[in-house]
């Protein structure tokens, strides 16, 4: 029995229940590294909940924590310590500004596909216990094209990409755009311009992403969703471990933020909530299923 059978036979037993919500799942991703997700996420995070929605940031970089060092966090725990039973979901969560949360990942995350079904059941139920209550899920993933980085891509419905002004971003952008849509079939992408001078430079760097997507692979759709501008307040906010929202609100990068945050917030959903179901599969495929599986379904 393959994988994908043995999450369908688990769904249909009557311990486990869809919950009625499911957040938007949102994954930030780039190319090139170091061009700003973690401190976008950490933002968009802080901007969301401001405006009165309920958000946990997954931390997928396994690399390094991240997330919890530019907020000043502690996380002592991760997801492996709740499959070994040492901890529960609620030991693992830790809580940041503006009550947003973060659940910190483990590097044996991706082997979880391989676990037992009654410890994917278990961590499906653990799952399913705090995202009912929350409004979005953001991804914080590595940059490149690693099996890491393709499998929590897959995983979100959205996937912003950041680029900068540089031309190696744009090009490590293309190249995963490339990987994800010739590989995986996924065809739609966000575009977040970061560090740019101005609005000018920014959709010229979207409309150069643009063309050149459009050209080598034809059928990706893109879709810009603004630009962060270039600020020293963000480097200042880093070496203070406060998210510079929470710091600077009044400086400009700050404002933008707030209105990234807005526009990702009212973007319709009509589309999404009548693939509930699939969302839901896909989510589960994350704990339970292969990359494979998630193939040609985006
Ligand atoms: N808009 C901006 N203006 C000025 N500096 C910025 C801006 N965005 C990010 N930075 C700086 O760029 C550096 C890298 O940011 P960050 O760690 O968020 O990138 P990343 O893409 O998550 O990196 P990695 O690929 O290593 O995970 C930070 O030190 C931050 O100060
Ligand atoms: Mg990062």
């Amino acid at each position: 029995m393959d994988q994908a059978e043995n999450l369908r036979i688990m769904m249909q037993k009557k311990d486990f229940v869809l919950p009625h919500k499911l957040p938007r799942l949102i994954s930030i991703t780039s190319g090139k590294g170091g061009v700003g997700k973690t401190n976008i996420v950490v933002n968009l995070a802080l901007a969301l909940a401001k405006l009165g929605q309920k958000v946990l940031i997954l931390d997928a970089d396994m690399g390094l924590a991240n997330v919890n060092i530019l907020l000043g966090l502690v996380c002592p725990y991760n997801i492996e310590h709740l499959l070994s039973r040492e901890k529960k979901i609620e030991d693992i969560l830790v809580t940041g500004p503006g009550g947003i949360n973060i659940l910190p990942a483990s590097s044996g995350f991706l082997e979880m596909g391989r676990l037992p079904e009654s410890q994917q059941l278990f961590l499906l139920n653990e799952l399913e216990k705090i995202l009912a209550a929350v409004d979005f899920l953001l991804i914080d993933t590595a940059a490149g094209i690693s099996a890491n980085v393709v499998y929590f891509n897959l995983t979100a419905e959205e996937t912003i990409i950041v680029i900068t002004p540089e031309a190696t971003s744009l090009a490590d952008a293309y190249a995963l755009i490339k990987i994800l849509f010739t590989e995986h079939r996924k065809n739609h992408f966000t575009i977040l311009v970061n560090a740019a001078r101005n609005s000018q430079e920014a959709e010229g760097v979207y409309q150069k992403i643009k063309k050149v997507v459009h050209h080598f692979l034809g059928e990706p759709t893109l879709e810009y969703l603004g630009f962060i501008p270039f600020d020293s307040r963000i480097g200042e906010a880093v070496r203070q471990q406060r998210a510079v929202l929470d710091l600077f609100p009044q400086t400009r990068c700050s404002r933008y933020f707030l209105e990234v945050a807005r526009l990702i917030k009212e973007k319709k959903t009509t589309a999404l909530a009548a693939k509930r179901k699939v969302l839901f599969r896909k989510q589960g495929l994350f704990l339970s299923l292969g990359e494979k599986e998630m193939g040609g379904e985006n």
